[in-house]
């Protein structure tokens, strides 16, 4: 249990005891849940299928509960004794439209109005947004459109409620969809066409994304503050594609796409149940996906003093072959021209 303060009014110390996690069984979601559950903290987890949330429904402190998020009365009902909300839902797809398709709309947009609102009728003071850096208003994508949209409704909250928005950029971890997916397609296939190939990322690590999230919450830190967080180094997609399959060991040749092909072969994997990929995420992929605060290539940006870690000292123990750790010498023993471990 936690002290902390609340509101500039009321000046007084309040304990921290329930927090509402929307978007909780997902990927950077179950780092928080377990984080805030082993700070003894109670864990509200709405979902759509109870299912969903196996793991989390392990651990001691968590509520997993079947609920529509989008009903005001059923998260008000959710609310009722909460302390804190945080917002982790996000899709990366969307039929198309302008500015932005109905469920880019609905996932990023109407949800954070709904949860404002059922946080208003609450009176719960504090709620923790994560959004996607290079959210922009006009940005190339839909889903950077929508996102943008998302943090005007946080930002427009009055201030009864204390509002803090993270702008993670590419997430990477055990159960991502990046790295992993990565990983897939370049022990299978030889040769791999690569929309967005130069296209620069600044992977941050979910266990660092949750710590972040976590310490907003509990320390009531970054109020009113719109905050980036990215790992240590920068890299061009190919990059990072090439330095999976090596970790691998696999050999796969990465084919650079044009935007016009890369749209192509997007095109044709949209008409696929659970699109790897659609027009949308290469259109995202126009800018670079990098902290705004960096600069040639090595500037980490984490709040709260929290250290950045590197992708080469933790993604081997998940994407090595054989879950050998020492697969992370692997680039250093290419250069010298030795035998991967
Ligand atoms: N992962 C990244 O690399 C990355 C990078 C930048 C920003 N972000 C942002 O960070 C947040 C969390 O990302 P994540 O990777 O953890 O996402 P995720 O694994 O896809 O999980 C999102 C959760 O939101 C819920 N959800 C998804 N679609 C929904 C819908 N249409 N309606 C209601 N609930 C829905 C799901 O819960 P149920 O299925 O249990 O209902 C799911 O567990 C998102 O806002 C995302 O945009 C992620």
């Amino acid at each position: 249990m936690f002290r902390i303060q609340v509101g500039k009014k009321q000046k007084q110390d309040m304990t921290l005891r329930s927090v509402l996690l929307v978007g909780g069984t997902g990927f950077i979601g179950s780092s928080v849940a377990q984080r805030l559950s082993a700070l003894g903290l109670h864990v509200i987890v709405p979902t759509r299928r109870l299912t969903k949330g196996d793991a989390l429904r392990m651990l001691p402190t968590i509520d997993l509960v079947e609920a529509d998020i989008y009903d005001t009365c059923a998260l008000c009902g959710l609310m009722n004794e909460v302390d804190a909300v945080v917002n982790l839902v996000g899709v990366l797809h969307s039929e198309s439209d302008a500015p932005y398709g109905p469920e880019f709309a609905r996932a990023h947009v109407e949800l954070p109005r709904t949860l404002v609102a059922a946080a208003r009728l609450s009176e719960v003071p504090r709620i923790v947004h994560v959004s996607a850096l290079g959210a922009d208003i006009h940005g190339p994508s839909e889903y950077l459109r929508s996102k943008a949209d998302g943090e005007a409704v946080i930002r427009a909250t009055g201030p009864e409620i204390a509002w803090s928005i993270f702008r993670p950029a590419v997430v990477f971890g055990p159960h991502d969809k990046f790295l992993n997916l990565f990983a897939t397609l370049t022990a299978h296939l030889p040769v791999l066409p690569l929309g967005g190939a130069h296209t620069r990322f600044q992977p941050v690590f979910v266990e660092d994304v949750a710590a972040a999230i976590v310490h907003a919450v509990l320390h009531r830190a970054g109020l009113g503050e719109t905050i980036e967080l990215a790992g240590p180094r920068i890299y061009t997609l190919a990059e990072l594609v090439s330095y999976v399959a090596q970790l691998q060991d696999h050999h796969c040749m990465i084919l650079p796409l044009s935007e016009k092909l890369a749209l192509l072969q997007a095109a044709i994997m949209e008409c696929l149940p659970g699109p790897l990929m659609s027009r949308d995420n290469v259109r995202s992929m126009r800018r670079d996906c990098v902290a705004s605060t960096s600069v040639a290539g090595t500037t980490a940006s984490m709040p709260f003093g929290i250290h950045a870690t590197a992708l080469e000292t933790v993604a081997p123990q998940w994407l090595c072959d054989d879950g050998d750790w020492r697969g992370m010498f692997n680039g250093f023993r290419q250069r010298a021209h030795r035998r991967n471990l």
